[in-house]
């Protein structure tokens, strides 16, 4: 009977991160969002009763201690599988090259700011929080969402100026993730820095400039993976990133590596 915590679930690769586990009736699936009721509504028109929803914000240490402690009470005081997915994303701004923030001071200020608190500080208050219930375990895996734009060979051979703040900041995060990865190899926690590949799940309608903008990154990306044919499904790269979480050994801990469990972004 697994645990699996799955911390920003309300959308995206997060929700169909507890359309995908709570597939199995014996696994105890907890999602933390930061507002609970649509995602506890959207559960039930989807018809899925076997996911808890908690609340907690990543910016909050005390929202996420609150909720390790309700999720304490559900498992028996351990977790098996932590999975911290959510994450900042600034679409329109996530596009920008260096240059382009010429002019742009106070929106760079900003924009590493928000990076930093969500996805660099807001990931490490998420597993401080719920390292005690993750000893616990006998499999004890925190997995860790982050981007193959953070890959610095990858962007040095695509040629990719782009989404400076956003693949910086995962670029950082993936460091976190391997100093973890050393401090607890010893109590056999493991570590993984995980790139989901490219899905769309934007909610906005992408402007001109945007969608240019992305659609010169999409170019490179074919330029360098002839074979790649478009972004995936959530679900698709869920049940990818499942199998490679259930692989992944110690001896891999703190590793960086895509759903198809290597380093092939795409
Ligand atoms: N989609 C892709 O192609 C892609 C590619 C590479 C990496 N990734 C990574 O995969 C993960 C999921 O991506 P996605 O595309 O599914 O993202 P998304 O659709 O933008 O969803 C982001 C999730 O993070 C949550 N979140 C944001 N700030 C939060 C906070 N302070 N506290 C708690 N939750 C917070 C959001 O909750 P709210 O609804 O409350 O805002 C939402 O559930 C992210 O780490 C992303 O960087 C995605």
């Amino acid at each position: 009977m697994p645990s699996y915590i799955v911390v920003g679930a309300s959308r995206g690769l997060g929700y169909a991160w507890l359309q995908n586990l709570s597939a199995s009736p014996s696994n105890t699936v907890v999602g933390l969002v930061r507002t609970p009721t649509p995602v506890i509504d959207q559960l039930a028109s989807d018809k899925i009763s076997n996911v808890r929803v908690l609340p907690a914000d990543m910016t909050d240490p005390v929202s996420l201690s609150a909720a390790a402690a309700e999720v304490s009470k559900l498992t028996n005081g351990s977790v098996d599988y932590l999975i911290v997915n959510g994450a900042y994303q600034n679409h329109p701004v996530a596009s920008l090259t260096p240059t382009a923030f010429i002019g742009k001071e106070e929106l760079l200020r900003e924009e590493m700011r928000t990076h930093v608190d969500v996805n660099l500080t807001g990931v490490m208050f998420a597993i401080n929080a719920f390292l005690p219930l993750v000893r616990q375990s006998s499999i004890k895996k925190i997995i860790v969402l982050t981007s193959g734009l953070a890959d610095l060979e990858g962007t040095k051979s695509g040629g990719l100026a782009s989404a400076v703040v956003y693949s910086a900041l995962k670029a950082a995060l993936n460091m976190v993730v391997l100093k973890y990865s050393i401090e607890l190899k010893e109590e056999g926690v493991v570590f993984l820095a995980l790139s989901p590949g490219v899905i769309n799940t934007r909610l906005d309608t992408p402007s001109e400039e945007d969608l240019a903008s992305m659609m010169a990154m999409m170019q490179k990306f074919q330029a360098h993976y002839p074979h790649w044919t478009g972004p995936m499904k959530a679900e698709e790269s869920v049940a990818m990133m499942k199998d490679v979480i259930e692989k992944v050994t110690i001896e891999e801990s703190g590793e960086f590596l895509s759903h198809k469990g290597n380093k092939e972004w795409l």
